[in-house]
């Protein structure tokens, strides 16, 4: 029922241009998608409402857009040429590539990316008869092996094997912590302050399911606050926990497909990390991570580039600071989205209440045939598809319908449709029956429609 659910919404996204697979006239691109007008639309707002809770809302958090290519010393320094790894395993029989801690969560073993090798293995070794392949059904499986996750590139490197590759961004954080020093050089922030960027982040995922949950290409909305290490530090971080939690109710989720959850096994640095996870159609699964990641991070950048990255006070003491990050994907949000506020009507039901109910309230009951019971049961199975969007993210604010083409009501619309584009998302549209325009609208979730009619005539 509820994959039925994701597949609906994955056939509307494509139908109505919202997410398209990439290069789909060559057969498509395993984990990779293209927005088109109405997701653009979408994204854009979703860009719009976060940068503005964290940047616009806050006088202590500044924005930045670093490049998406940094010097690969960045992550030999951030650990991630090393440790940045799923385990991976292949089906023996299929040959289809698998993550190793994922198919053990299936069937109810906690397993995560931060366990060793060693331990994974012990697990998929224990649980082997458990385990079966998402794609042949059979269980026997290679060993696991951790696969690093950094997309590879030759730029600026001219040797004939890439030698000295550069890597695309794995997550936009790093241009954050390497920006620290020119943020306080050139601004007048003082400690607690927040630094946030959105932009793409790539990483070589393993598996490529769930439509855009989990996609190679990807956007991130982090933001870096960096704090005092002292008492208080525990207390901004439960801070952000509420400010995040109480975000995403403000944008219409139901707290009841909102849930927290708690790392067990936290990697040597952290101090604290939870997530936000959200009811897709799939499960609960991880929308946000919210994680005190203690002074790590620019302890690895002030040693990797031998510049000192700390804090001054005006007093004199001086520390490194810490980070707490409050970390979410764009793609997460889009689906998240999606999911939320997708409804199913019943035209038949709604117009019932309407323009039916009033046609059967004129006739004798007794007196409805057999065929006009028919034909009003065929119109009950009849079901719409409505996105119940908010206003701040429909890509759509507004259309504007002419209730027909001739004797100027064209003409009216055109010149209301041309003012008001100017402030809002506008569409005009003038074919179909009205009823049909409307239903297109209600698809994409516009929450408003203008009939341009006879009256606004007169
Ligand atoms: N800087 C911390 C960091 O990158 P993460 O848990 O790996 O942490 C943070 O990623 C968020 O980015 C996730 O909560 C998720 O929303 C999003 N994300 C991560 N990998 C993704 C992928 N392959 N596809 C789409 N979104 C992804």
């Amino acid at each position: 029922m509820e994959s039925n659910k994701l597949n609906k919404i994955i056939s509307l996204c494509k139908r109505r241009g919202f997410i398209y697979p990439s290069s789909e006239i060559y057969g498509g691109f395993s984990a990779i998608y293209d927005y088109g007008p109405y997701g653009v639309e979408l994204k854009n707002n979703i860009k719009k409402i976060w940068h503005k809770e964290m940047v616009q809302k806050n006088e202590n958090i500044i924005g930045l857009d670093s490049a998406i290519f940094m010097n690969p010393k960045v992550w030999e320094a951030s650990g991630h040429v090393k440790g940045f790894s799923d385990p991976l395993s292949e089906c023996k029989n299929c040959h289809t590539r698998v993550r190793v801690d994922h198919l053990l969560e299936e069937v109810g073993i906690f397993a995560d990316e931060k366990m060793t090798e060693k331990e994974i293995n012990e697990l998929l070794e224990e649980n082997k008869d458990k385990l079966k392949c998402p794609k042949c059904g059979k269980n026997d499986f290679t060993k696991a092996k951790s696969f690093n996750l950094l997309v590879k590139s030759n730029l600026g490197d001219f040797t004939e094997k890439n030698e000295n590759p550069s890597y695309l961004r794995g997550e936009t954080c790093q241009g954050i912590y390497v920006n620290f020093k020119n943020i306080l050089d050139s601004t007048r922030q003082k400690i607690p302050f927040g630094i946030a960027q959105i932009g793409k982040a790539f990483r070589n995922e393993i598996t490529a399911r769930q439509f855009i949950f989990r996609t190679r290409e990807f956007e991130q909305m982090e933001m870096q606050y960096f704090v005092k290490p002292d008492e208080n530090e525990m207390k901004e971080y439960e801070n952000w926990k509420e400010k995040r939690w109480n975000y995403y109710l403000n944008l219409g989720i139901k707290e009841e497909n909102l849930k927290w959850h708690k790392h067990e096994n936290l990697v040597f640095y952290a101090k604290e990390a939870y997530d936000i996870e959200y009811n897709f159609p799939f499960g609960f699964k991880e929308l946000e991570g919210i994680h005190a990641r203690s002074d790590y991070d620019l302890n690895c950048h002030s040693k990797g580039s031998e510049v000192k990255l700390k804090y001054k006070e005006s007093d004199g003491e001086e520390y490194t600071p810490h980070i707490i990050e409050t970390s979410t994907g764009v793609g997460r949000n889009v689906l998240m989205i999606l999911c939320e506020f997708y409804k199913e009507e019943s035209s038949g039901q709604r117009s019932l209440t309407s323009t039916n109910q009033r046609s059967l309230d004129n006739t004798n009951q007794q007196s409805l045939t057999s065929t006009n019971q028919k034909s009003l049961d065929n119109k009950q199975k009849e079901t719409r598809t409505v996105m119940q969007f908010p206003y701040e993210l429909a890509p759509i604010k507004l259309a504007i319908l002419p209730l027909v083409k001739k004797d100027g009501l064209s003409e009216i619309s055109r010149d209301i449709f041309n003012n008001i584009r100017e402030n809002f998302m506008c569409e005009y549209d003038e074919s179909g029956s009205i009823g049909k325009r409307y239903r297109r609208q209600d698809e994409i979730g516009t929450p408003y429609c203008i009939t341009i009619d006879y009256q606004t005539k007169e």
